[in-house]
């Protein structure tokens, strides 16, 4: 990333305080498997790729805060002092978001200027805002001296969103822009919230992101109704079973199949997605430790059929690009990757075949479609920090 972009626009748009400054990025993500898992205290595999989010913080000797967004071409201005949600260019609240939080937490940031620019396409799940929300967080960090943990700050970034701009996520896309490792997937324990890393070097194999362009439609409301049809079997459990379980993490899958007519049939369908892809999961990491590619691929597949069929996530624009895929030389596995509803699918491939993988998935949804989808090679980055 070049500066200079950064510096000219800050340059343009503010003047120099003279005060603390520093260049910060965050990445964007991709989930290899583990979709929905996150808020039930399950289990994710995510990579941190290779599109970030790049800023450029000032501290000022006031309690002002301004912004702007050269991609959107738009200012905003505020206090640190009066918070306030804005209704009218919604990006502003991923970071006065993280400004809120801090302050809830006892930390008292300084009035700043900041400047950003990215390349992590907007819209299509692969986590621009959770970005957004971790680069501020690295930076308002560093210039103030708090020194916050990374794991604290992806905390505070997601508090940014679920408490802010009022989105009910759970903690894998901040988690993973802020703690994402070069050449390994992280396979974080949403319960314990840690980590352990699992390498993906071998230059053989590769991520390919396809983008659907199928924006994410009313998203929010069924993202929130997954979410309560999973705590319904959780109370169920806690009332009929023990007082112990907290989540579906507590949840045994034979316990769930053996009371699935007491549970209302969606309920039982997507505690039946989560506790099956808990276990996709963790067998996933193994094989990929192992680099047992093929073994891996095809638990994506598994994964993607439980989405479509018992979660109920995927369109018809993802299911396509899935089966397409599974026709070709050299995927081992696809699947739908995000919240679903639109976005991206997630394919693991094999390097060699990457170009005529490319070609013909383009060529068959434009045919069908007449969308040219986008495609994304990404090895796994190093997450957030000063660049
Ligand atoms: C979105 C949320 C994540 C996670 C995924 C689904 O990306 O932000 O917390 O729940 O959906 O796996």
């Amino acid at each position: 990333m070049d500066k200079s972009l950064l510096e000219e626009n800050y340059n343009k748009q503010f003047n120099n305080t003279g005060l603390l400054d520093g260049f910060y990025s965050a990445p964007g993500r991709v989930n290899l498997i583990g979709e929905h898992t996150d808020y039930n205290d399950g289990f994710v595999l995510p990579i941190a790729i290779d599109k970030k989010i790049y800023s450029y913080l000032q501290l000022r000797d006031d309690e002002k805060t301004k912004l702007y967004s050269i991609d959107f071409d738009l200012s905003f201005e505020t206090t640190v002092e009066k918070l306030k949600f804005n209704k009218n260019d919604s990006w502003s609240n991923y970071i006065i978001g993280v400004v809120s939080e801090l302050k809830k937490e006892g930390y008292n940031p300084n009035g700043f200027n900041m400047v950003f620019t990215g390349d992590i396409p907007i819209g299509a799940g692969l986590s621009s805002s959770a970005a957004l929300e971790v680069v501020t967080a690295f930076g308002l960090d560093d210039l103030n001296n708090f020194n916050i943990d990374p794991f604290k700050k992806a905390i505070i970034a997601q508090k940014a969103e679920n408490n802010f701009v009022g989105v009910n996520c759970g903690i894998m896309d901040q988690y993973i822009s802020a703690l994402g490792e070069k050449d390994k997937a992280l396979l974080i324990d949403c319960e314990s919230i840690e980590h352990e890393e699992v390498p993906f070097k071998n230059k053989d194999y590769e991520i390919l992101i396809i983008d659907s362009k199928v924006e994410r439609g009313l998203i929010d409301s069924k993202y929130n109704e997954r979410r309560e049809q999973c705590d319904n079997v959780v109370k169920f459990f806690k009332e009929n079973v023990g007082e112990e379980v907290e989540s579906l993490r507590d949840v045994n899958i034979n316990e769930l199949f053996r009371y699935q007519n007491k549970l209302k049939d969606l309920d039982y369908k997507r505690a039946t997605h989560v506790l099956t892809e808990n276990r996709r999961v963790l067998k996933f990491s193994e094989h990929l430790e192992n680099q047992e590619y093929n073994k891996a691929g095809r638990l994506m597949y598994a994964s993607h059929l439980s989405l479509k069929d018992e979660f109920e996530v995927s369109i018809e624009e993802l299911d396509f690009l899935v089966e397409k895929a599974m026709d070709q030389k050299g995927v081992l596995g696809a699947r739908m990757t995000g919240a679903g509803f639109g976005g991206c699918t997630v394919n693991l491939i094999k390097t060699a075949n990457k170009e005529e993988i490319i070609e013909s998935l383009k060529d068959s949804y434009l045919n069908k479609y007449k969308i040219e989808p986008d495609f994304y090679l990404s090895r796994p980055v190093k997450g957030a920090g000063k660049f």
